[in-house]
């Protein structure tokens, strides 16, 4: 057999194939990284036309995986085995190969969404709702759709899913025949540290620690096919009206945000601040303003990081506008 690498060598984003199949039929898409699991070349050595194929039901995730070639390499140290790899990172349940016991898996399936629905919204003449659920309560789920992290976010990783303090917000299509995945977010939720006279004096007069919290965005995904439709700025805004509401939450922060997350949460964030009035000429910045009052009271109004309102400030100044 001829022995040429670059004939045997093949790129593991190109390789991977990813599907939705709803009803009506699957809808595909590449995945935009394959490091965490295939290594850091995003490279597969050793086949020929290979082609890896994972699919889920569009609305429990059921994962099927097939792995095709034309040939392999045999006797080669470097040659990985690509389901046991891929495999690693799905849930056990996953079936292999055999599409028509999936599909009778999947049929037979009585799913309902996990969580309460938080919020409805539409796009044209289709309906999207927002659930929110503890982890645990999503479990099932969770195990199916977190390689979408891995396979989307970079530099992302497993979050810890026995720990009961995380919950998940889940985006589906809901107006067709079956409930369809849009995408999701977890979060958790931190300890909020005051000061020690607050703490003190709540634990002296309560007996009961009235604790206070920080959420944090840590996870946030919208696949592929949905993106650049205002589905992110629908699940970040419904996230935050959730956490507006809870008297417990002082603070909303995300962890290591990208870009392109960084992009909407700004303009979400900063279209709150306009619709709130903060930078209304009611405030009359030039003079007689108490500025560190004023930072204050919007803040704990509007449970910003310190970080994030000073941003959103300096973009509001540099519009020009107040
Ligand atoms: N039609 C067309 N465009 C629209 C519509 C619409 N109806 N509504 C909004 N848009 C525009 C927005 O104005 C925005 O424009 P901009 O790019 O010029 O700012 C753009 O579409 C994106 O906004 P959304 O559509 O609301 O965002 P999207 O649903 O694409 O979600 C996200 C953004 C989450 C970053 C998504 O692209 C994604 O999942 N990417 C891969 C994973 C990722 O990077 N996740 C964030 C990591 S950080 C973290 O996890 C904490």
């Amino acid at each position: 057999m001829s022995f040429d690498p670059d004939k045997w060598t093949v790129s593991s984003n190109d390789a991977l194939q990813i599907s939705l199949a709803e009803p009506q039929g699957a809808f595909s898409f590449r995945p935009a990284f394959t490091y965490p699991v295939f290594g850091d070349s995003e490279q597969i050595f050793g086949y020929k036309d290979l082609k890896i194929a994972l699919a889920f039901d569009c609305a429990a995730l059921f994962p099927f995986l097939s792995v095709t070639y034309s040939s392999k390499l045999e006797n080669h140290d470097d040659i990985i085995d690509v389901q046991a790899k891929l495999l690693e990172f799905l849930p056990k349940e996953t079936i292999i190969s055999d599409e028509n016991k999936w599909l009778d898996v999947v049929e037979a399936d009585k799913f309902e969404i996990p969580g309460t629905k938080i919020k409805t919204y539409h796009r044209g003449d289709e309906e999207f709702s927002i659930y929110k659920s503890t982890l645990s309560e999503a479990s099932k789920l969770h195990l199916r759709i977190r390689i979408f992290v891995l396979l989307f976010i970079e530099a992302a990783s497993y979050i810890d899913e026995t720990d009961p303090v995380w919950e998940i917000y889940l985006v589906y299509k809901t107006s067709g025949e079956k409930p369809s995945f849009v995408g999701f977010s977890t979060v958790y939720s931190y300890w909020y540290f005051e000061s020690m006279e607050k703490h003190d004096l709540v634990a002296l007069k309560n007996d009961v620690l009235d604790l206070k919290i920080r959420k944090k965005i840590s996870q946030f995904v919208i696949l592929p096919p949905y993106q650049q439709k205002g589905h992110g700025r629908e699940l970040y805004s419904g996230m935050v009206e959730q956490f507006l509401q809870d008297d417990q939450v002082l603070e909303i922060c995300v962890e290591d945000p990208s870009e392109q997350f960084d992009d909407l949460r700004d303009r979400c964030d900063l279209e709150r601040l306009y619709r709130e009035g903060v930078f209304s000429e009611e405030n009359d910045f030039t003079s007689g303003l108490d500025v560190s009052a004023w930072i204050k009271k919007v803040i704990s109004k509007t449970k910003l990081e310190k970080r994030q309102f000073a941003r959103l400030v300096e973009m509001a100044m540099l519009k020009n506008e107040f």
